[in-house]
């Protein structure tokens, strides 16, 4: 069997054309949704991140915001500029990009934005709205999953799914996703035992580990289909994910490649919250 290619770059376009849409229809009201990115330090994925971030923003017809700090931005300085975001009646999403450096605590950054704005679904009380089945914001990431699942209209009550990678980025919110649309999850972690016995007996395998190669065609049941979260550079500078793309693509009923699966849908459902945080600060 030779897997379905899912195509996240066609999805996300359409998903950013109906965020276009109802940025139009806001802005006619007078409200221009915006969104600030916060980045402090020089780390070059998260430069390309956070670009990309902003481009898509400007293209979508929404107001952006990129705020750039050198790596030694003290803790207080960063809370402060937070503070003064949440009070800005022109931002209505924030994002800080992760990592931070090591001498800020993530937590404590996290926490003070305010939870109304928090576009990225990080801050404790939209985690807890998450797990309790009431969300406000749906982290981008597990999102996108979620919206590529529905548009290939895989039936995930009854089905058994397999998250491969336990972070409160993605592998966490992605269980919680799936478990409250009806499947049966499993997460997996770096101390799973037999990882290959899981994979093997899922409908659904969805891989956020950051080790490029984790998950090979002979984990996975025919037919299955397969996710890939993760984003890696190979030695010779090309971009893989955390599948083995050229084995699981043989055992597979579909799969999402990297580049062009999940990444791209990170970014339009980040462009879906902040229109979302817009609409409500405008009802
Ligand atoms: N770093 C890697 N992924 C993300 C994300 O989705 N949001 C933020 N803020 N930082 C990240």
């Amino acid at each position: 069997m030779t897997a379905k290619v899912i195509d996240g770059v066609k999805l996300a376009a359409s998903i950013r054309e109906q965020v276009a849409e109802r940025a139009a229809v806001l802005t006619r009201q007078g409200v221009k949704p915006g969104l600030a990115v916060v980045l402090v330090g020089s780390d070059a994925a998260s430069q390309v991140y956070v670009r990309n971030k902003v481009a898509a923003c400007e293209k979508a017809g929404l107001h952006s915001v990129l705020e750039q700090y050198p790596a030694d931005l003290t803790e207080d300085a960063l809370l402060s500029r937070i503070r003064t975001l949440n009070a800005d009646k022109t931002i209505h999403g924030i994002l800080v990009q992760l990592p931070l450096p090591k001498h800020i605590d993530a937590h404590r950054v996290i926490e003070a934005i305010a939870a109304e704005k928090d576009v990225d679904g990080f801050h404790i009380s939209n985690a807890g709205l998450l797990m309790t089945g009431t969300p406000l914001f749906r982290p981008c990431t597990p999102y996108g999953v979620m919206k590529i699942l529905e548009s290939e209209q895989v039936v995930l009550r009854g089905a058994v799914a397999v998250v491969v990678g336990a972070s409160n980025i993605v592998g966490k919110p992605m269980a919680m996703l799936l478990q409250a649309a009806g499947a049966t999850v499993t997460i997996c972690n770096s101390k799973t035992r037999d990882l290959a016995w899981h994979t093997r007996h899922a409908d659904i395998v969805v891989v956020a580990t950051g080790k490029p190669g984790m998950v090979t065609g002979d984990m996975i049941k025919p037919g299955a289909i397969v996710i890939d979260v993760g984003i890696n550079r190979t030695a010779d500078g090309k971009l893989c994910g955390d599948v083995d793309y050229a084995s699981v693509s043989q055992v597979a009923g579909a799969i999402t490649p990297v580049p062009g699966g999940v990444g791209p849908m990170t970014i339009a459902m980040l462009l879906v919250n902040t229109i979302e945080a817009a609409e409500r600060s405008n009802a």
